[in-house]
């Protein structure tokens, strides 16, 4: 038996240690936060986060071998194996301000891990770390006056919330990296035994521990770069007349491409996918390679332009104001399947539409708290409507900001007999059917396709003139 403690009781922490409660019942598995209401949550039948098939996995293991506490420094001295998922946020202040990794949260753990140990303990970084923080973890571990040995391991997650328990049931690839030393080695067997209990052995993968802390950053750019390559084609798309799904359908039957990853949108958001791009910028940067970070920089500078250019369409389309208009927005999570609103584009846009005084209503099934949370300070005009039915009620516009399934399953005729005419959807996740809400009398603009209205704007007319038929696209002056 083990005793294994988890440090950070965030989206990462939770799930994971419950997983590995399940699946090796032979372990003590604790959880600590600094956060006593996380904890209290955590502890209660509400936790603090929703990730489908959570509930009832933390419900069989909470009590019979996963704990959650407040009490740090007796469960650090308690524990033989470590992980590491406090939050590794993008700095805010001072050198590296913007890019780089506020390490603040993770040092401060390191030093409580020193001062809190009498036994030797093996410690793994589970947060996504900038290349090298192994290093500083060693150095911090290694000035005990007590003669203790620490090992460190880089153990990045790589589970999307939204799918995190399946995600980590069944993960394409778990990475353990270590020291090559024989305490390093044994080290990562200690920590490829805990997921070999329900993880194939062909999918836990060993290297050193840079390569590990490294893959993490730069499976989450590529990742990202996949989402602003579709969205950069997604507007070409839209004033040439080509279908971004068609384009994308075809580019991922290529076997070398794949097909996921390929939707386009109103760009990614998250807590990761930015500030882990800006971290690897950052990174480039301080290593004197400037245009491996201009390349990457580019990804989330796409990244804020598709999202300003969905609020510059919709404000074209509506006569060019949306000043005293109610607009109902469907979605304040980042994706579908979570409650999370961290870097999410729907709360940019949203932000936006206040900005130009819209009267914005904001709906969603799980989100709408963080929502609240997270646009509590903003001075205009927001509503927060769990029904989305009523949130469309007397609106001119509705924008499909988050994909979740029960906004595709609306009566999206009695949506339009409810609203002010001309009666718009903008989807920002090309989740509707656009010909049936048109044929219903609503114009549809959709993300990477022409748009399907009943009039033109002065402006779609402008952009339309040259090409061969309205909703057909226009062709480059080389081609005229
Ligand atoms: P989170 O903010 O949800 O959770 C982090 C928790 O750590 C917080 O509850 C905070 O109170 C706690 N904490 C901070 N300092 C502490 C300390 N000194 N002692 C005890 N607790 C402390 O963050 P998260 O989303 O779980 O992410 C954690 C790490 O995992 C980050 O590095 C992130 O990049 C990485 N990651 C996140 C995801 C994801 O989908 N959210 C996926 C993979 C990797
Ligand atoms: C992402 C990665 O997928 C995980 O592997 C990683 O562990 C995690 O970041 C992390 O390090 O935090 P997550 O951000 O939870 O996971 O969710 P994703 O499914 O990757 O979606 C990210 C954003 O991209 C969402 O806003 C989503 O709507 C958007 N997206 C995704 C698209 O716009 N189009 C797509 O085709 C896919």
């Amino acid at each position: 038996m083990a005793n294994i403690l988890c440090i950070g009781a965030g989206f990462v922490g939770g799930p994971t240690m419950a997983v590995i409660a399940q699946h090796c019942p032979e372990h003590r598995v604790v959880v600590v936060d600094v956060d006593r209401e996380k904890v209290a949550a955590w502890q209660s039948e509400e936790l603090p986060i929703y990730e489908p098939g959570l509930d009832e996995l933390v419900r069989a293991t909470r009590g019979r071998n996963l704990f959650f506490t407040t009490e740090i420094e007796r469960s650090i001295a308690e524990a033989d194996i470590i992980f590491v998922s406090v939050n590794t946020p993008t700095k805010t202040f001072g050198q590296g301000a913007g890019k780089a990794a506020d390490l603040q949260y993770w040092e401060a753990t390191a030093r409580r891990i020193v001062e809190c140990s009498f036994t030797p303990k093996i410690v793994v970084e589970k947060s996504t770390l900038p290349v090298r923080t192994a290093e500083a973890m060693e150095r911090i571990l290694s000035s005990n006056d007590k003669g203790l040995e620490f090992e460190v391991i880089s153990n990045p997650e790589f589970m999307a919330e939204g799918s995190a328990v399946k995600d980590m049931q069944q993960p394409d690839r778990v990475l353990i990296g270590g020291r090559p030393t024989p305490s390093g080695q044994r080290a990562v067997q200690e920590v490829v035994d805990i997921f070999a209990h329900w993880v194939p052995r062909e999918r836990i993968l060993t290297t050193n521990l840079w390569s590990g802390e490294l893959a993490k950053l730069a499976a989450n750019a590529f990742l990202a770069q996949r989402v602003s390559s579709i969205n950069a084609i997604a507007g070409l798309c839209e004033v040439t007349g080509a279908d971004v799904s068609e384009v994308a359908h075809a580019i991922g039957c290529d076997s070398r491409i794949g097909p996921r990853f390929l939707s386009a949108s109103i760009g990614f958001g998250g807590s990761c996918f930015e500030k882990d791009i800006l971290n690897l910028v950052y990174l480039c940067e301080s290593y004197g390679l400037p245009e491996v970070a201009a390349y990457w920089e580019q990804v989330v500078s796409m990244n804020a332009y598709q999202q300003m250019r969905f609020v510059s369409k919709m404000i074209a389309a509506m006569f060019n104001t949306v000043a005293n208009k109610r607009i109902a927005l469907f979605g304040a999570a980042f994706k579908a399947h979570t409650s999370d609103t961290r870097q999410s584009p729907a709360l940019a846009v949203c932000r936006r539409l206040v900005q130009e005084r819209a009267q914005v209503v904001l709906s969603d099934p799980r989100a709408l708290a963080s929502a609240r949370a997270a646009l509590g300070g903003l001075a205009g005009d927001i509503t927060f409507e769990p029904d989305p039915h009523l949130a469309a009620c007397g609106a001119h516009a509705i924008a499909i900001l988050t994909e979740w399934p029960e906004f595709a399953a609306l009566d999206y005729g009695a949506l339009y007999r409810s609203m002010v005419h001309p009666a718009f959807i903008f989807d920002g996740r090309n989740v509707l059917d656009h010909r049936a809400l048109h044929a219903l009398g609503f114009n549809v603009y959709a993300v990477g396709r022409s748009p399907l209205t009943h009039f033109q704007t002065p402006l779609e007319q402008a952009l339309l003139t040259g090409g061969p038929q309205r909703g057909e696209g226009r062709s480059p002056s080389w081609a005229s």
